[in-house]
């Protein structure tokens, strides 16, 4: 299965990612988090991607471009994969479409997660993440048993640098901007679907399985 979801940030692409990923059984791929990564070892390039982050802004294509394709190549997207905030402009979705091409291989669904802009801003401004694991919680709607501490592997709880307000409405007008269009570019394909972000997680987990589910859910290595 090779599934990509879209979505404003905060429609909950990464915690959908990662139930499906433990439900499937392959990996989660998400672009922010190899960035992350990338910023975290505080090299040359890492700042230069910092700087582009920090602002709410796309990083430049051949910076993110190369970052996945060095992902791909990893044993372990070789059964599938889910994309989590990439494609993100249709410069990427067409290099996308020209890797899997190369390999012979094609995406089975796009799904596009909406929110409404005042959910996703109060959805980013209680988000923390695990320093260790990168497990999610909201200190609202999904809170750890101890605040601040992750349940699952007890490391640290921090929240992301770019989860400021003002820095959230800037990566929602780029939304809107620059990975928009790719809806239409999708559904012209005949892979988009369109899923109501709203709900509990396993609410709207039920919805994105029903809509995939005809690409062939059930049977998710192949
Ligand atoms: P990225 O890391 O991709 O961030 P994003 O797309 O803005 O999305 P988020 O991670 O903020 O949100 P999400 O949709 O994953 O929601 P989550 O599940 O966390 O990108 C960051 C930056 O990196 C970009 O601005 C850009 O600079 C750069 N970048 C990344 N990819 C790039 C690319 N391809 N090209 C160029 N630049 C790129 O949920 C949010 C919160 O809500 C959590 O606290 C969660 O617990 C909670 N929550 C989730 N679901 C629900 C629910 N149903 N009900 C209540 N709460 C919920």
């Amino acid at each position: 299965m090779r599934v990509v979801l879209l979505g404003p940030p905060g429609a909950g692409k990464g915690t959908q990612a990662q139930a499906l990923s433990a439900l499937w059984g392959i990996p989660q791929i998400a672009s922010g988090d190899l960035l992350r990564a990338v910023v975290r070892e505080d090299s040359e390039l890492g700042r230069e991607a910092a700087s582009y982050m920090d602002r709410g802004q796309l990083v430049p294509d051949e910076f993110v471009l190369k970052l996945i394709a060095e992902r791909f190549r990893k044993k372990d997207a070789h059964c599938g994969f889910i994309l989590d905030g990439f494609p993100r402009n249709v410069s990427q979705a067409e290099a996308l479409a020209a890797g899997l091409e190369r390999a012979g291989l094609k995406l089975d669904k796009v799904v596009a997660v909406t929110l409404p802009d005042e959910e996703v801003v109060k959805r980013i401004s209680g988000r923390r993440t695990c320093k260790n694991c990168a497990a999610m919680y909201h200190v609202v709607f999904e809170p750890s048993a101890k605040p601040g501490v992750c349940d699952k592997c007890g490391g640290e709880l921090y929240q992301r640098e770019d989860d400021a307000e003002e820095t959230v409405r800037e990566r929602i007008k780029v939304y809107d901007a620059m990975t928009l269009p790719l809806l239409d570019y999708y559904e012209r394909l005949g892979l988009l679907a369109q899923v109501d972000g709203m709900g509990r997680p396993d609410e709207v987990e039920k919805r994105i399985l029903s809509a995939v589910n005809g690409a062939g859910a059930q049977s998710a290595q192949s």
